[in-house]
């Protein structure tokens, strides 16, 4: 509900930040510019339709996910250039080698661990399905029989699959989280299936578009994780830097400006083992 008002504060921060740097610019420059020059700067890919954790904000890639990488970055010792690849895309640079990271909500699972090596978890999440109004779906198998729509390769289509049964002519799966969103608002679908922080800033942020949400039981919980090419030399930076966002408490600090509560880090420790 607050979640723009914050954006809105955000925006004001960083404008006013913006400012104190055009008028120290001198000093700053004179200081610490040149130290920072020296960073290698790691490619990273996302796809930015998935709001809180990656979404285009004036032409800049914003979230949870780019506050937490930057931060990671930051106490790795290096600089990141994330792009708007796109989610395959993304996929295909990780697994050519062309991206060094990943950073778009992804879920670990122990398929993807074939082909890409995951940081220690960084956020719980689980399946939800978000409905228009009146779809009468009360549970996760009244999927079967409905209009589905998915983002392609997501867990979310995997968890529609579960449900509905693969390559079903009802699941239509769409390349980026906004054409999923998009379809349910148009009634191409009737029901969307996705992650829950998202599905739940979707309905909060379009309060005249009638949608509901649920989760079920049969819905298990899942932990994403940085991605990188299998073999990564920066795996072990960025794991221990996660790990010290954890102790010092920048990573509850970030959480709580996204999501206004207070993370689970015994869960995500937990996740860890
Ligand atoms: N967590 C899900 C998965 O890994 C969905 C991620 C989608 N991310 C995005 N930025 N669109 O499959």
């Amino acid at each position: 509900m607050t979640y723009s008002i914050k954006k809105a504060a955000a925006a004001i921060i960083a404008s006013s930040a913006l400012l104190l740097a055009a008028c120290g610019g001198g000093e700053e420059e004179a200081g610490t510019g040149s130290g920072s020059e020296d960073k290698k700067v790691l490619n990273v890919g996302t796809e930015a339709t998935f709001a809180p954790f990656e979404f285009m904000d004036k032409g800049e890639v914003s979230g949870f996910d780019v506050d937490l990488l930057n931060a990671a970055a930051e106490e790795a010792g290096y600089e990141v250039d994330i792009q708007n690849t796109g989610w395959d895309a993304m996929l295909a640079g990780l697994q050519s080698g062309q991206l060094d990271i990943g950073m778009s909500g992804i879920t670990i699972t122990e398929e993807r661990k074939e082909t890409y090596d995951f940081s220690a978890p960084y956020f719980e999440s689980v399946t939800m399905i978000a409905y228009k109004e009146g779809a009468e779906i009360a549970s996760a198998d009244d999927l079967k029989g409905k209009k589905v729509g998915v983002q392609n390769g997501t867990t979310g289509q995997f968890a529609a699959e579960s449900i509905i049964g693969q390559n079903d002519s009802s699941i239509s799966k769409y390349e980026t989280a906004a054409l999923m969103f998009q379809a349910l608002q148009s009634g191409d679908v009737e029901a969307v299936v996705t992650d829950i922080a998202v599905a739940v800033e979707y309905a909060k942020s379009n309060p005249d578009a009638g949608v509901e949400t649920i989760t079920d039981e049969q819905f298990v919980p899942e932990f994403y994780g940085i991605a990188f090419p299998k073999g990564s030399e920066y795996k072990a930076e960025f794991d221990e830097a996660l790990n010290a966002l954890y102790e010092n408490g920048t990573y509850a600090e970030i959480y709580e400006k996204w999501f206004e509560e207070e993370p689970d880090m015994e869960a995500l420790k937990q996740a860890a083992q």
